[in-house]
């Protein structure tokens, strides 16, 4: 059955800039702590780094004519904090101003719709030594560098967010500290949920300062959180699973509160007037879905927690994430009653397959049509209910930089031939070009 979407739903894709630019060095780019972490040994799979990745910086105006093949509306991409001030703070560094310029103008030009992510978790290197998101005077850097950015692109960006997916670093990087900056303590963790939750607050008011009439809000990775094992041990992990991953960094956002069991921990950090700033109007919530999140009880993370991948049965993606659109609707009536109903951009979905190049040098992805198919019936089965989603930004337009994974699990429209940094469309990319230009999903 054919699935119509509401006119004027927003089709978009989503990268980051540590994901796709690479050219590391170059014009003045500061290091950040994902270039540390990738140089340590042992932490990202083969060894990658992100020096090149899909060189971005350089073949934009190719990925920019990919994005107007597929018809985007809207592409979601991130400024490099130490692309335009080095250091993190001090001096700006006009070259990165220019490579984003040049970036935006195109795609404006083309009709594409530039929606601008802060930071996606590529923190520059010095910042980190003077304590990251453990000081609380980042939060105030990290408004700065925002309210430089917001300036500069103000006249042209309408969609701006601070962080991406805030709730994946105390859960990530802090608690099983597999993401930059790799650590594990719960000090250190209780003081990160608030100092980027206070950043995200800052952000907000420094960007609706310089830029007065963009839209602003926040981007989240949620997904029902469930015990991996039905077990009294398992289900006991369940509230701080539950208030780590889906709500420490949404409710203080939202509600203005800080939810248990974790608020009265985080308490002694919080100054006077915090939770005010913190609780900005927001203009969307953006709502970033992969799964439903499988918990367990172990003693090998700071936290007492791990995610565990789901029990046997259910069909999977390439990293283990279990395919289940039901979990999209329930996600977004979570959402919806929690916070109030407000206009949900479902801001990041999609799977990785392991996508092989044929000796014609095409790519068939029959997988991730099925999935984008069935995620977008359902996605239309909801709005025809009643939620308030305006749009969906595929992960990813190609296949880029997965972090730990480095290069082995590709999530893209597009496939990457690293060797030659080709972008070869896959078959998902010609599929999804026909849901755009109809606006429906014919499964
Ligand atoms: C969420 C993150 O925002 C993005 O960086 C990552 O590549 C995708 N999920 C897939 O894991």
């Amino acid at each position: 059955m054919t699935r119509q979407f509401p006119a004027g739903f927003l089709w978009g894709a989503a990268a980051s800039a540590f994901q796709t630019e690479g050219a590391a060095a170059i014009d003045g780019r500061g290091p950040t702590v994902w270039d540390d972490f990738t140089r340590a040994p042992g932490k990202i799979r083969n060894g990658d780094t992100a020096d090149v990745a899909c060189d971005f910086y350089h073949r934009y105006p190719e990925d920019i004519a990919l994005m107007k093949g597929l018809g985007l509306g809207a592409f979601r991409l991130s400024t490099a904090w130490s692309r335009i001030l080095p250091s993190g703070r001090g001096t700006v560094n006009p070259l990165g101003l220019d490579f984003y310029d040049r970036v935006i103008d195109l795609m404006l030009h083309e009709g594409i719709e530039p929606w601008i992510c802060l930071h996606h978790w590529d923190m520059p290197s010095p910042i980190e030594a003077d304590g990251g998101w453990r000081n609380r005077d980042c939060a105030r850097w990290f408004a700065d560098y925002a309210a430089i950015v917001g300036r500069h692109f103000g006249d042209r960006v309408k969609r701006f967010v601070p962080i991406n997916e805030p709730n994946v670093i105390p859960w990530v990087a802090y608690n099983v500290g597999r993401h930059a900056p790799g650590r594990q303590s719960r000090e250190d963790t209780v003081k990160a949920i608030h100092h980027i939750n206070l950043a995200h607050g800052l952000t907000i008011q420094a960007v609706r300062a310089e830029a007065p009439g963009a839209e602003a809000g926040n981007i989240v990775s949620l997904g029902p959180v469930h015990p991996a094992v039905d077990d009294e041990a398992h289900r006991a992990v369940l509230p701080l699973a539950e208030c780590i991953w889906r709500r420490v960094m949404v409710d203080p956002l939202w509600l203005g509160t800080y939810p248990e069991p974790l608020a009265t921990e985080i308490e002694p950090h919080i100054a006077e007037g915090d939770m005010a700033v913190i609780r900005q109007p927001l203009d969307f919530f953006g709502l970033n879905h992969y799964n439903r999140v499988y918990v367990a009880p172990t003693d090998t993370t700071m936290w007492g927690l791990i995610e565990r991948v789901p029990p046997p049965g259910y069909p999977l993606t390439d990293v283990n994430w279990r395919i289940d659109p039901s979990a999209l609707v329930e996600q977004i009536e979570d959402v919806g009653s929690r916070y109030g109903h407000p206009p949900i951009y479902i801001t990041e979905g999609g799977c990785a397959f392991p996508d092989a190049l044929r000796p014609d040098r095409s790519v068939h992805d029959p997988d991730r049509i099925a999935y984008f198919a069935d995620y977008f019936t359902a996605l239309a089965g909801a709005i025809e209910n009643g939620a308030d989603v305006r749009g969906y930004f595929a992960w990813s337009l190609m296949d880029n930089f997965e972090w730990n994974s480095g290069f082995t699990k590709r999530f893209g429209l597009v496939y990457t031939d690293y060797p030659t940094l080709q972008r070869i469309p896959k078959s998902s990319y010609y599929w999804m070009r026909g849901v755009i230009a109809k606006n429906a999903v014919i499964p």
